[in-house]
């Protein structure tokens, strides 16, 4: 059989597939059944500092309400209540390092600087393998320029590599004005890893209720290009692992990933629509691929077909349906 084992940010992975951040990485129950079912490694649902500050106030503003607002109060939810939220996340990681032998990645998301650092060093003493970062700036602000919104990215990382040991991996987007050129500076800073790239709610709107509503939670198989195109173009001009995240569904995807440079690879809806049971068909037909080309490791194909290895790399960044498919009536 072939060798799947791989090294992301220094952890060593049975191999490159790894449960992505979400609903279905929250629970001790869910965490064993993916090592059951053969993944390399699981990311935590992030734990978000908004959620915290929003059922803070939500408790505070109930209490006012009732005027059980004392001074003593404010002190305990400053000091404690926070503490509440955060005692259950770490609760879950040390509960998952003592069910399972896969690396366990905590997920951070803030709101505030100074929180960035607080947590991580947090998790990390609860024993977590290694940090991901899910930063986000929506650029909606207007006044800010895209070096100020991109300085954001800079500074967590900055502060967050200063106060831990472990491995960080940064999540980002692809909403960048310089996307190249900003995930190049982002691998250069002593990040371990990018996720490249992050998937978010849509917007839809309701013609009868006339409500803006969410849509497309889970990702579809004709996503895959967007990560492929830029983990393609990235590799071996970074200074950081790669993981691809978005629109992997199935073995082939995964192969594809790999061809184009990435670590490893990062999948949530794949597990939500065909259950974690689809591991099992991901790694078979993995190594299925790999014995029939002959590739004994990862390593034996990752990144052969890379922007900078590839037979025509100018197909990694044509964008536009000019002549070449005039003749096939498109
Ligand atoms: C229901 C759901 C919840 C998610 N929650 C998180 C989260 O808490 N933190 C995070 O970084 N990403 C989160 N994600 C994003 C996934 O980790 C992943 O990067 C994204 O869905 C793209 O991969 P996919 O196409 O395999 O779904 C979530 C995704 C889904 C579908």
């Amino acid at each position: 059989m072939a060798d799947l084992t791989t090294n992301y940010m220094g952890l060593q992975l049975r191999n490159p597939i790894i449960a992505a951040s979400s609903g279905l990485t929250n629970s001790v129950e869910d965490i064993k059944e993916f090592e059951e079912n053969g993944v390399g490694a699981i990311v935590l649902k992030s734990i978000f500092e908004e959620e915290i500050r929003r059922e803070l106030e939500k408790d505070l503003n109930s209490m006012n309400m009732e005027n059980f607002l004392y001074p003593e109060t404010m002190e305990y939810y400053d000091n404690y209540a926070e503490d509440d939220t955060l005692t259950n996340y770490l609760g879950l990681i040390r509960e998952s390092k003592k069910a399972v032998n896969i690396p366990i990645i905590a997920s951070i998301n803030c709101v505030t600087a100074e929180k960035w650092p607080y947590y991580a060093e947090t998790l990390q003493d609860a024993g977590a393998d290694a940090l991901e970062l899910n930063v986000f700036v929506m650029p909606s602000d207007f006044n800010k320029s895209s070096e100020e919104n991109e300085q954001v990215y800079f500074d967590v990382v900055n502060k967050v590599k200063k106060h831990v040991k472990i491995p960080v991996s940064l999540k980002i987007s692809y909403y960048s004005s310089n996307l190249g050129a900003f995930i190049q500076k982002l691998s250069n800073t002593g990040i371990d890893g990018l996720v490249l790239f992050n998937r978010f709610y849509s917007p839809d709107i309701d013609i009868n209720s006339l409500d803006v509503l969410s849509t497309n939670v889970t990702s579809e198989s004709s996503e895959l290009p967007i990560s492929l195109r830029w983990i393609g173009m990235m590799h071996n001009r970074v200074g950081c692992d790669l993981a691809a995240s978005t629109g992997i569904h199935d073995g082939s995807a995964i192969i594809k990933q790999i061809l184009a440079g990435a670590n490893v690879v990062e999948i949530a809806s794949a597990f939500y629509k065909n259950g974690k049971g689809i591991l099992k068909d991901m790694i078979n037909d993995l190594s299925l691929w790999m014995e029939q080309k002959g590739y004994k490791s990862l390593d034996d194909f990752r990144g052969k077909v890379s922007q900078d290895k590839a037979k025509n790399p100018a197909a990694y960044e044509r964008m536009q349906f000019m002549k070449y498919f005039s003749g096939k009536g498109l």
